[in-house]
């Protein structure tokens, strides 16, 4: 920069804002069978004929456990201050409880020394969805013993990690882990319980949350950020006149359906200490017992230090002819990523930050956040991912105007670095930065690792400039 020009403009994103990446074990690591590590749900599911996309597993992925730290040097190429994984439970615990598995600790202990010697911080996410099949063999979640499993695991994690890594999540996403794995049986274990069986487990789940971060904060050597994070439903208003904005903020915060896609039975009990009235009188007799659950609601309620929000879209409400919410359908054509639930709503990183904080009060932190594209190597040797840089510019600078605003928004992470198995869609889906070429492992950047990185290098300045949509506009389609 040469001396004497005019001022830079004011960055979009504050000073020490964490500009991250995520990812998750069952997802990168493979080393399935190695080290001593015990089989978790998803390896029993991924075996089912027809459970995932062409029998695709996990079993080597980005075989992330043998090349962690060609990952690290990537993501300090990309020039990321923090990295968000999640640790295998049955690599550390291979029964679920009992002795822990040392190569499998320290492999994280290795990752996370790796990590700081690359000025890398760690979010350290407990539970991302593999479970261990032995915990499931004695019911899983519909066990209320599982609260005081998952607190074990989270003590032993706090032993071995907390004097390094300082910030933590519980869950990862439990409206998925409980709701596509035992409600839908779409992942893993792949179990129908119907209503009422799905409700007690979500309950086991929410006070096992509460459990954990008593554990994390009892066993620590020093002072941790907990947090809490879920699949972000949010809602975006149709136009900006207060009725729509209000019918947003109602929708967002209803539970309207019997099933698991909604916010607040999965937030309330943990950050206001109660069931949603709504929830309970729509659910009605399949709810938790009432006296149990007030029991158990004190627990599920912990201080946390943020909420954890994966946000990849957005439905639109506008105040309908009764007063109430009425959802929009999206329109015919609009743009959508690669998969079914994904329409491109870049305002998802405006409305939803915004409607969380004036709810809970906490900061926010965006946990995850990414789109998944039909990748592939171009004929010049690069993957051209345009779809992904588009994306990334457009719910950026909705995130920043979020901040601007005032929503104390610290964090962001892109889901993935790498493309990875992304679930019942195998390898079929890619969410990565970096193109992950299964057959050699090779990692090759694609285009938006280059966008990623000058964003992160500029602190978003790069994001400003020219864009042929109407000022304020961000919205395609
Ligand atoms: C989220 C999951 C994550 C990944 C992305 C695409 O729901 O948390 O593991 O599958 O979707």
């Amino acid at each position: 920069m040469r001396r004497g020009r005019a001022a830079r403009a004011a960055a979009p994103f504050p000073e020490g804002f964490v500009w991250g990446v995520a990812a998750s074990a069952y997802q990168i690591e493979g080393a399935a069978h190695e080290d001593g590590r015990g089989p978790s749900v998803w390896d029993v599911f991924a075996r089912k004929p027809g459970a995932v996309f062409e029998g695709h597993t996990g079993d080597v992925a980005c075989d992330h456990y043998h090349r962690y730290k060609e990952d690290v040097a990537l993501m300090k190429a990309l020039g990321v201050t923090s990295y968000r994984f999640s640790v295998s439970w049955p690599r550390v615990l291979p029964d679920g409880v009992g002795a822990p598995n040392p190569k499998g600790i320290d492999f994280y202990s290795r990752l996370v020394d790796e990590l700081l010697a690359s000025g890398i911080q760690p979010l350290c996410t407990l539970f991302h969805w593999d479970l261990p099949q032995a915990l499931y063999v004695r019911g899983g979640w519909t066990n209320r013993d599982s609260a005081e499993w998952l607190a074990a695991f989270a003590m032993l994690m706090a032993d071995k990690l907390s004097d390094r890594v300082s910030v933590w999540t519980t869950y990862n996403e439990p409206q998925c882990f409980v709701g596509l794995g035992l409600l839908d049986g779409t992942h893993a274990p792949g179990d129908k319980l119907g209503l009422a069986g799905y409700l007690a487990a979500a309950h086991n789940v929410l006070r096992a949350h509460g459990k954990a971060v008593q554990g994390l904060r009892a066993r620590a050597v020093r002072p941790l950020k907990v947090g809490y994070v879920i699949a972000a439903q949010v809602t975006q208003p149709a136009t900006l006149a207060k009725e729509d904005i209000e019918a947003a903020e109602q929708a967002i915060f209803a539970v309207r359906e019997p099933n698991q896609w909604n916010n607040t039975w999965w937030t309330d009990p943990v950050l206001l200490g109660k069931y949603p009235e709504d929830g309970l009188s729509l659910f009605g007799k399949d709810a938790p017992h009432e006296a149990e659950a007030s029991r158990d609601l004190e627990e599920m309620r912990q201080p946390l230090d943020f909420i954890g929000l994966n946000i990849y879209t957005a439905s639109t409400y506008r105040r309908g002819a009764d007063g109430k919410p009425e959802r929009l359908a999206v329109p015919a054509g609009h743009p959508r990523s690669a998969v079914d639930w994904q329409p491109i709503m870049p305002e998802c990183l405006y409305w939803g930050p915004r409607f969380f904080h004036r709810r809970y009060g906490l900061p926010v932190i965006i946990t995850e956040n990414g789109l998944s594209t039909r990748d592939q190597v171009f004929l010049d040797g690069k993957v051209h991912d345009s779809q992904r840089v588009d994306y990334l510019h457009r719910v950026l600078l909705e995130l920043s105007r979020a901040i601007a605003e005032g929503v104390p928004v610290t964090g962001y992470y892109h889901w993935s670095l790498l493309d990875n198995f992304e679930w019942a869609d195998g390898y079929k889906q890619r969410f990565g930065l970096v193109y992950v070429d299964y057959p050699t492992e090779k990692r090759l950047p694609k285009d938006s690792f280059d966008f990623y990185r000058e964003v992160i290098a500029s602190s978003g300045r790069s994001l400003l400039g020219k864009t042929t949509l109407p000022a304020g506009r961000v919205t395609p389609g």
